[in-house]
């Protein structure tokens, strides 16, 4: 297998994203019905995890799904190992990969992971930079398919020519919707307040006609497919949370702003979320919410992921 590295989201194809898509609905089913399916197993194939941030559905994603398929993981943090005491992160890199046959790292400055990834001998795995997270774009996609799939069956086609509203933050997850956006052939309205707008050279985007840029955050999610934000303060960024508390006041997901996105649109939310926040509780917990088969699907996805990037299409 060639080396291949799962950075941004624009590391694979649009091809290479139908076959995950399908093949994380064979290993859901899979593990719906309870049946095992341990392609490593034999030999044994280990996963370690980095994270420099807290985490909750990263970790039990990633952990379960890589035992599921008959893997062992080794759980890594900057307290207890010498990431944190300055050990360069390519000698790291380095050391780890020698061991291990994948690593999945949480951390600040994408130029981090890039850093350990061009000194890695194994696939390494973007689990959250500052600037992206296609982890949970790809599970986010993945339930846009489940939800409303395509005539022709082909999960590219469900994707294809749909409108994404994102409410909040130009922040990780924008940046990734818009290289999905510009990948996949869909289009993101972007609804920011004012000096957090997205940044398309920071995204990594070249073609701009993939999103387009609202003040107003109900008219950005007129006609919308799906409505999806995050928290108004990222981590990392806390220092910032009572201006970010003023400035975000009116970019908060309620029942107003879904009946502007067509009938059948869906909300996400990657989590943890803010009840009165960033989303009212009547949405999150409301008909049109798919969070938690949002945030499961992180796993499915991630473990036809893991599985591709070790072993290729199987
Ligand atoms: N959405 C997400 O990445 O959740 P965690 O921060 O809990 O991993």
């Amino acid at each position: 297998m060639q080396l291949k590295h799962y950075l941004q989201f624009k590391d694979l194809s649009a091809d290479e994203y139908g076959y995950l898509f399908t093949r994380a609905a064979f290993i859901k089913h899979k593990f719906k019905a309870v049946e095992k399916h341990q392609p490593f197993a034999d030999p044994d194939r280990t996963l370690a995890m980095i994270f420099e941030k807290a985490s909750t559905r990263t970790r039990v994603s990633f952990e379960a799904g890589m035992y599921q398929l008959g893997g062992s993981v080794v759980h890594l943090t900057t307290g207890d190992s010498q990431l944190g005491r300055a050990e360069p992160i390519e000698d790291s890199a380095k050391v780890i990969s020698r061991m291990v046959d994948l690593v999945m790292i949480r951390t600040f400055e994408q130029s981090k992971i890039e850093r350990f990834a061009a000194h890695s001998r194994v696939p390494v795995i973007n689990g959250l930079t500052n600037e992206f997270h296609p982890c949970q774009i790809l599970a986010d996609l993945f339930t846009l398919v489940e939800y409303r799939p395509a005539a022709s069956g082909q999960p590219l086609d469900a994707i294809r020519g749909k409108v994404v509203a994102w409410v909040g933050d130009g922040n990780n997850m924008a940046n990734t919707w818009l290289q999905a956006a510009e990948l996949l052939g869909f289009t993101v309205h972007v609804s920011t307040p004012g000096g957090y707008e997205v940044d398309p050279a920071l995204a990594g985007i070249s073609d701009r006609a993939c999103f387009k840029v609202f003040k107003d955050p109900r008219e950005a999610c007129a006609g919308a497919d799906l409505v999806t934000t995050d928290v108004w303060t990222s981590m990392g960024y806390e220092a910032e949370n009572e201006v970010r508390r003023e400035a975000f006041a009116r970019w908060c997901v309620d029942e107003d702003m879904m009946r502007a996105a067509r009938p059948d649109a869906l909300f996400m939310h990657c989590l943890p979320a803010h009840r009165g926040e960033e989303v009212s509780a009547e949405v999150i917990d409301g008909p049109q919410s798919v969070v938690w088969d949002e945030a499961e699907n992180r796993m499915h996805v991630q473990k036809a992921l893991m599985e591709y990037l070790l072993l290729g299409r199987l």
